[in-house]
């Protein structure tokens, strides 16, 4: 069959400003998205930017929006995203974030606010009792979901929040600080709070489900920020502190 890919195109060094370019390629129902980017970027326009490494889902470098919903492209099947009467395939940069060529954007806000939560290991013990610190399964479903995630940015185009707070934490780094929070072999909270308990930290997610609804892992990110609130909450009591959210 043949497919429509109508590409958001933008060199900001020559462009003044976003537009769409369509390239009609050859396509079976069974190929991905990717497939289709690849095709036009190797046979019909070189020029072409877009991010791809593992093409298996692994990686998340292609994460775009495809018809207006962020996605992996390698995960997307043609037959995903067109009909019998509708073969265009409509292809946007994820948002949120700076768009350097066509569908590749500045991932810095992104990764900044991903290292702010210190997502690595804090031990809560200087030295482990036996040979390794040791953690049972039981402990280690509690933030099973969490180590998921590929940082593909997907929640944070999403994220209805950041349309109006662009200094919102976002949703990929609260799950990456939860996966260290609930980890029993880890500090917890502390190391992370001056990131998440400030007013464009964990507090400015209203639950709109947008994350958990895009997230090709299938994280259920807003279950884990709001984890994440009640533990800020809890640590706050145990201090005899305010446990109200704060107000920008
Ligand atoms: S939480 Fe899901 S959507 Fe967000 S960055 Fe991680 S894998 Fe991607
Ligand atoms: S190319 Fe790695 S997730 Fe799609």
């Amino acid at each position: 069959m043949d497919i429509t890919l109508a590409i958001e195109r933008y060199n900001p060094e020559t462009d003044a400003e976003p537009y769409v370019k369509e390239y009609t390629v050859s396509a079976k129902p069974t190929d991905r998205v990717l497939d289709a980017l690849m095709e036009v970027w190797r046979n019909y326009d070189g020029t072409l930017t877009f991010r791809k490494s593992c093409a298996h889902g692994v990686c998340g470098s292609d994460a775009m929006r495809i018809n207006g919903t962020e996605r992996l492209a390698c995960k997307t099947l043609v037959k995903d995203v067109v009909t019998d009467t509708e073969t265009t395939i409509e292809i946007q940069p994820l948002k949120h974030l700076t768009v350097q060529r066509d569908l590749m954007v500045d991932q810095t806000p992104f990764l900044e606010n991903f290292r702010s939560v210190k997502p690595f290991m804090h031990p809560a013990e200087a030295e482990p009792k036996a040979a390794e610190f040791f953690q049972s399964q039981e402990d280690r479903e509690v933030f099973d979901d969490a180590t998921k995630c590929i940082n593909c940015q997907a929640c944070f185009s999403a994220c209805p929040v950041l349309d109006k707070n662009p200094e919102f934490l976002g949703p990929a780094a609260i799950v990456n600080a939860a996966r260290f929070v609930f980890d029993s072999r880890d500090k917890g909270l502390e190391p992370r709070l001056a990131a998440l308990d400030t007013p464009n930290g964990v507090w400015p997610c209203e639950n709109h489900f947008q994350c958990t609804r895009v997230c090709p892992r299938g994280i259920k990110v807003t279950k884990l920020i709001n984890l994440t609130k009640r533990e800020i909450k809890k640590y706050r009591e145990s201090r005899g502190e305010e446990t109200a959210e704060p107000k920008e």
